[in-house]
């Protein structure tokens, strides 16, 4: 059998090239293109164009990315090489403002930096490339045991719809929303997956349903106007979605639109999960109303994915890229240690203490 998407890595190193490699998720799923970036402008555009997105993937992405331009600084001394450092990661951190993975990554590679700065320039570096795989594998464990407490959650057979793209090409492997899928085709579950297209970048049909289809999932899309329909008709037993932030007291920042699902699911009893690496919670944003939001250009809406332009010109455009559901709309948080319940701030802040203790 020929390759597929999931033979690839969504991210990865080639260290004898300096060069960060990804799929470029633009092209999917028409092509499967790997892009060699180099440069610190390389990488930011690249997530800033989303040819790598997700919140874990652009934390592994920002890990390699500044090990390799960390690489390239020439500096005689430790601080000279760490206000580059500092310049070159801030300038990665700024591609895109939501994910709170991109700095979780950043700044852990920055106390690494710190934390070996008395070694030699060689030592500190050898350290950076040690901690980016290491960030890398534990995603992989994370994701996986993400899956196994999302499966204790579902039953054999049951309809799943999921919103935007939180699977294998938004980490790297598994996924966060799609890992108990992924567990569970492996155990014989056969879940129904339905997938919403995701406006305006088509997450969910160009991506969800692209790499549900070649693991051999059966994936139906669907339209993001169609998900109380096919809640209505009974057809969906849960909701998994991934996530880019959640704040301490529960309520999570996620593709525009998770909101909406949330409340449709809401409505029709049916239970709303959202997986979470306890990377993506940040316990310093008290509530979903500080998170930002990023905006992006009136092009997508209007102009993306059409032939030709659909919309008249010069109309008005909102286009914000992610929502934030209410943490009393969210059934349960499901991290790598377990699935928190609500009250959120409690069982949150009961992670966060089981966390710091281990
Ligand atoms: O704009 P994107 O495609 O990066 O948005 C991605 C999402 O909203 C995902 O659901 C989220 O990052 C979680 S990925 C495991």
């Amino acid at each position: 059998m020929g390759k597929t998407v999931l033979d690839y890595d969504t991210v990865a190193l080639d260290d004898e090239h300096d060069a960060l490699v990804i799929i470029d998720q633009t092209k999917l799923p028409g092509d499967i293109e790997l892009l060699h970036l180099h440069t610190a402008k390389e990488m930011w555009d690249a997530i800033y164009l989303l040819q790598v997105r997700g919140a874990p993937a652009i934390g592994v992405a920002g890990a390699y990315g500044i090990y390799l331009l960390a690489k390239q600084i020439r500096a005689d001394n430790f601080d000279d090489f760490y206000i580059e450092f500092v310049r070159q990661k801030e300038y990665l951190n700024s591609s895109r403002p939501t994910a709170v993975n991109l700095s979780w990554a950043l700044n852990r590679m920055e106390r690494v930096c710190l934390l070996h700065r008395e070694e030699s320039m060689d030592s500190i570096i050898e350290s950076l490339k040690e901690e980016a795989i290491l960030i890398q594998q534990e995603d992989i464990d994370i994701c996986r045991r993400i899956g196994e407490h999302g499966l204790s959650l579902v039953k054999p057979g049951d309809g799943i719809l999921t919103h935007c793209n939180a699977g294998k090409l938004a980490t790297s492997r598994y996924g966060t929303a799609t890992a108990p899928i992924y567990l569970g085709e492996e155990r014989g579950y056969h879940f129904h997956v339905y997938a919403d297209e995701t406006r305006p970048l088509l997450q969910g049909a160009r991506l969800t349903a692209f790499e549900l289809q070649s693991a051999g999932v059966d994936v139906t899309l669907i339209c993001d106007n169609m998900s109380a329909t096919v809640m209505k008709q009974g057809k969906i037993q849960a909701v998994f979605v991934g996530c880019d932030r959640v704040a301490a007291n529960g309520d999570t920042a996620n593709k525009i639109g998770t909101s909406m699902v949330a409340t449709v699911a809401r409505r029709y009893g049916v239970p709303f999960y959202v997986c979470a690496p306890t990377s993506t919670i940040d316990w310093d944003t008290p509530t979903g109303g500080e998170i930002v939001i990023e905006e992006r250009g009136a092009e997508e809406v209007t102009e993306m994915w059409y032939e030709k332009r659909m919309a008249p010109e010069s109309v008005k455009v909102f286009n914000p890229a992610f929502d934030v559901t209410d943490a009393d709309l969210i059934t349960g948080i499901v991290t790598e240690y377990g699935v928190a319940m609500a009250p959120f701030t409690e069982s949150l802040a009961a992670l966060r203490d089981e966390i710091d203790h281990r």
